[in-house]
């Protein structure tokens, strides 16, 4: 199994026009559906600079900010410290989540859980799936096959289904694994499916318009 490695968040300007400090529209929607289904115990897994932790606390969950950069729970403690607002904060690896079984009643993994390789996902799914309490849910997402990334480069690869992210920037050299339909089924078949939706995200760079391809799922353990 690759060695993780987190972001170098020193990097990245994190002013209030950084994406990262801006939540991302899905979690508006899911704040909603776990409050109304009476979710509480809620964990931010790879919460980056804190936009989610940020929301979800503002919304009364009972919320735990996880990551395994240093700087990124630091970055997220000043910000909810700053909003007054009580958090859990741990710095580990994803691979061996530092919680008991059945801790969390929802968990959010917002472009994070794909860094890692093959044999990695498989530890992080169970991980999920443990830390998870019957009825639970996780909204994560992957990156897909279908990204110019995994298609039109010659990034080192690591294994069939992962490369190492060569672009200037926090996540250069970090191992990216990618998926598709089929491989998502085989991966998380022992959780029920809710959704699965693609998106392709444009970004645009001095150089042109760059894209990408996410799978999004909500998936549940019954
Ligand atoms: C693209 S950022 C997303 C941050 C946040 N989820 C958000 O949406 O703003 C990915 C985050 O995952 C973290 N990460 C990467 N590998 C990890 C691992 N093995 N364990 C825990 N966190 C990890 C990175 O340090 C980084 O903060």
């Amino acid at each position: 199994m690759i060695k993780s490695q987190g972001w170098k968040w020193e990097i990245v300007k994190d002013d209030e026009n950084c994406i990262w400090k801006n939540p991302a529209v899905q979690s508006y929607y899911l704040v909603n559906r776990w409050k109304s289904q009476g979710k509480n115990d809620f964990l931010d897994l790879g919460c980056g600079l804190g936009r989610h932790s940020i929301l979800f606390a503002k919304n009364d969950f009972n919320t735990y900010c996880f990551d395994i950069s240093e700087d990124a729970v630091n970055k997220t403690r000043k910000w909810c410290e700053e909003e007054k607002l009580n958090c859990q904060y741990k710095i580990g690896d994803m691979l061996n989540l530092p919680y008991e079984d059945s801790s969390f009643d929802c968990i959010l993994c917002m472009n994070v859980i794909s860094h890692t390789d093959t044999e990695g996902i498989k530890k992080i799914i169970k991980e999920l799936y443990r830390v998870l309490k019957k009825n639970g849910e996780v909204y994560l997402t992957l990156c897909s096959k279908d990204t110019w990334g995994f298609k039109d480069t010659d990034w080192p690869k690591v294994d069939e289904n992962t490369k190492l992210l060569m672009v200037e920037g926090p996540e250069k050299g970090v191992p990216h694994f990618y998926a598709d339909y089929d491989l998502i089924r085989e991966l998380f078949k022992k959780f029920t499916i809710i959704d699965i939706t693609q998106v392709e995200n444009f970004y645009e760079h001095d150089d042109g318009t760059w894209y990408s391809y996410h799978y999004h799922l909500l998936i549940k353990k019954d």
